[in-house]
């Protein structure tokens, strides 16, 4: 088993090369602003960080299910509350679609608070001859094409820091409100998904949870002292691009001396940035959050397993999980191997499927896109690969968002290239609206009840 022989810290990942990073103008600004992040209060603590790594056990061990979601990348100027709740709701109403059909726990995780970062195909953009620097997500620059939004600027991170506050902050009141308590699950319904057939089945659901929740009432059991119905577990995640920041909200935790990264509860490795000698790999080794590594097509056998080997050396089950992102034209050529070996040599991971980033195109009117057939459809190999292989797929990882938005083709909403235009306000990557969300909760929902069907007699 391949061990990191080099002594980690902090900021131990400065010796290697961090790709993607942007070109900072103004050095001595950029320490300037870490060293005033690092006084800053941590958004999360340790403590819930380990809380999730508990949950993300039960995930790995085939016993929970994980749903990882939010924008691709969040928006300095789209931090109001509705959005924020809208979104939320979409999250927990795929919960409660995917938990009442399955009878699995959902562990909630939010691409949110902290999600501003992008990695780019390339450095500079050019328009009509003209050549800037690549928009990088609000956290390092602006998408506006002209010279002064694209210059990237060190204050943006301490705005990234106050936004991640206040989002974090209105998450923990709505979870913890009463908002997110199961007896208002009719109220998460959003007018404009009510009416769609998705929003209809919805509501079927949430007619028998409430039924049943009048039968517990009536039993006598007291609603009220129960916990779990009053409120859920929201954990934020978000991908640990832009290290500066990362190491600013590293912290030694004074409970057990261990490190964490306290920006968010789970932190991700990118795909163009898993080189196993980079920058981004040795953060992410020495901190004890639960973290994720997103598993792209290029990525062989051999390479994963020295990277699961550096990255989770103790072999702890929900400390990492692995997104695959291959693309439903490659995900049941390029998955299969990898599962394979890794079960093969005994790694306790979470593997969790993310049917987006594979599925990119350009649209004939030049907005990126994706289909929902094309995501349904690898998500639905992703199943087809772990029920034959034995293993459980653990995980969902999807761009949402709870507006009306028209980014992605089909789905609920039955959406075509001529709609695309209608409601557009993707900073990056096409998001799924309410409604096709919606609907992706219900369809991965029957593949767990199928897959359950299939591994009746099987135990993970
Ligand atoms: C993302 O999740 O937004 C992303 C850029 O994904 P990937 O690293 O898989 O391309
Ligand atoms: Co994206």
């Amino acid at each position: 088993m391949e061990k990191s022989t080099n002594i980690w810290s902090a900021s131990s990942w400065r010796a290697r090369k961090a790709h993607q990073s942007p070109t900072w103008p103004d050095l001595d600004h950029l320490a300037r602003v870490e060293g005033e992040l690092a006084k800053k209060p941590p958004l999360v603590f340790a403590g819930e960080a380990r809380r999730l790594l508990e949950h993300l056990e039960l995930v790995a061990h085939g016993k929970a299910f994980l749903l990882q979601a939010g924008d691709c990348a969040e928006s300095f100027d789209e931090g109001s509350a509705d959005s924020i709740r809208d979104k939320l709701k979409v999250i927990l109403q795929m919960a409660v679609a995917l938990t009442y059909a399955s009878g699995v726990p959902v562990i909630k995780v939010g691409r949110i608070a902290g999600q501003f970062a992008k990695p780019r195909s390339d450095e500079f953009e050019e328009r009509h001859g003209v050549s800037l620097p690549a928009f990088r997500g609000h956290i390092v620059n602006g998408e506006e094409f002209d010279a002064t939004s694209r210059r990237p600027d060190p204050e943006r991170l301490l705005a990234a820091y106050h936004q991640s506050v206040a989002t974090l902050n209105l998450l923990r009141a709505f979870t913890t409100g009463g908002f997110a308590a199961l007896s208002r699950v009719h109220a998460w319904n959003q007018e404009f998904v009510a009416n769609s057939l998705e929003g209809k089945r919805y509501e079927v659901v949430a007619d028998e949870i409430e039924r049943a929740l009048q039968f517990m009432k009536a039993c006598g059991i007291d609603l009220h002292d129960d916990g779990a119905l009053q409120g859920v577990d929201f954990y934020t995640s978000h991908e640990a691009l832009i290290l500066p920041y990362e190491q600013a909200l590293t912290r030694q935790d004074s409970l057990t001396g261990d490190w964490y990264d306290c920006s968010a509860h789970l932190l991700w490795i990118g795909d163009r940035t898993r080189q196993l000698d980079g920058a981004h790999v040795e953060f992410l080794r020495g901190v004890s959050n639960p973290i994720g590594l997103k598993v792209g097509p290029s990525l062989g056998a051999d390479e994963l397993l020295r990277l699961v080997d550096v990255l989770n050396p103790e072999n702890r089950a929900g400390r990492l999980t692995l997104i695959s992102r291959m693309g439903d034209q490659l995900v049941s050529d390029r998955l299969p191997p990898l599962v394979d070996a890794l079960r093969d040599e005994g790694r306790d991971v979470v593997w969790a499927c993310d049917p987006m980033h594979g599925n990119t195109f350009v649209a004939a009117g030049g907005q990126k896109t994706r289909r929902f057939d094309d995501v349904l459809s690898e998500t639905s190999k992703f199943f087809d690969v772990h029920q034959q292989l034995g293993t459980w797929p653990g995980g969902l990882h999807i761009e949402l968002t709870g507006d009306n938005v028209t980014e992605c083709l089909g789905g609920g909403s039955r959406l075509n290239e001529g709609d695309l235009d209608l409601n557009y306000t993707s900073i990056c990557d096409p998001r799924l609206n309410a409604t096709q969300s919606l609907d992706m909760a219900f369809h991965v929902a029957e593949f767990l009840q199928r897959y359950s069907a299939g591994n009746g007699a099987r135990s993970l």
